[in-house]
């Protein structure tokens, strides 16, 4: 991976500039970082990396990106009109881009862990933090930064994990091309971000829905936990819950972690 490589095969998408760092602390920091020095336009600017020194995950988490092994990217866009209930839509349009690319260009099933972790085979290969920046009241911009694990040397050691992981080398059984995906996945986020929050949207991202059925304990933090089934998506994006005594709560897209049970 190298600037003049990735300049050719996001020729014609809707990247507008790319910021490649061989190695960088985090591509969600140097995007929020330039999009705190404000002025320059940027939407549809990419920050990508081939390796993270410091990268992070929801919830306060590390994510680790090895040299070679991942996708480590964050794409910057500055939406001209943001209705509030949708700037939490922008990591499942992410999720939903990344199912996208992974079903067209290689024929795999993934699904997608509400609100937003990419599934293969039941486990995670991919990990979604969107994040934003404000100035007063005013959005500055969305980030929407994405790590996959391409190769087997992207999986964390077991011993670091919260949920199961697995790449998608293995799942595919033979490797792939991190370049190739990524264009798959920039592609489908450009076809996604006109539909965010629509009917369409909110169905495809149901239609992929992990642990449909299944029992599942949600935590929040400072808050006790929530066991349910989980039965679908709102039109807003909550999570429906069954709960043992037969009522259905609703759990907004935000700081959560889902668990099955
Ligand atoms: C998660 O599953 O907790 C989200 C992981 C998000 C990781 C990506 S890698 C690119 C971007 N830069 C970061 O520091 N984090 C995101």
């Amino acid at each position: 991976m190298d600037q003049i490589l990735l300049e050719e095969i996001l020729k014609g998408t809707r990247v507008r500039n790319i910021l490649y760092y061989p190695r960088i602390s985090s591509t969600n920091d140097e995007a929020l970082s330039r999009l705190k020095s404000g002025g320059v336009d940027l939407d549809w600017t990419l920050v990508i990396a081939n390796e993270q020194t410091a990268g992070r995950g929801r919830m306060e988490r590390k994510w680790i990106t090895q040299p070679e092994s991942s996708l480590a990217f964050t794409l910057i866009i500055q939406p001209e009109l943001i209705n509030n209930n949708e700037i939490y839509l922008f990591s499942p349009l992410g999720a939903l881009a990344v199912c996208q690319a992974l079903e067209n260009e290689y024929g795999l099933k993934p699904s997608i862990k509400w609100p937003n972790d990419v599934l293969l085979d039941g486990r995670k290969t991919c990990g979604i933090l969107a994040e934003t920046c404000w100035l007063g009241d005013v959005l500055q911009g969305v980030v929407i930064g994405i790590g996959i694990n391409v190769t087997s040397d992207s999986i964390p050691p077991q011993n670091a994990l919260m949920f199961p992981a697995t790449c998608i080398d293995d799942a595919l059984g033979k490797p792939v091309d991190r370049l190739q995906l990524l264009q798959g996945v920039i592609q489908a986020m450009a076809e996604w971000q006109p539909e965010i929050g629509s009917n369409k949207f909110i169905n495809s991202w149901e239609s992929r829905l992990a642990l449909k059925g299944e029992w599942v304990r949600i935590e929040m933090p400072g808050k006790e936990a929530i066991k349910g089934i989980v039965s679908g998506i709102t039109s807003l994006g909550d999570l429906r819950l069954k709960q043992e005594n037969g009522k259905e709560i609703f759990i907004s897209v935000g700081d959560v972690r889902l668990r099955p049970i």
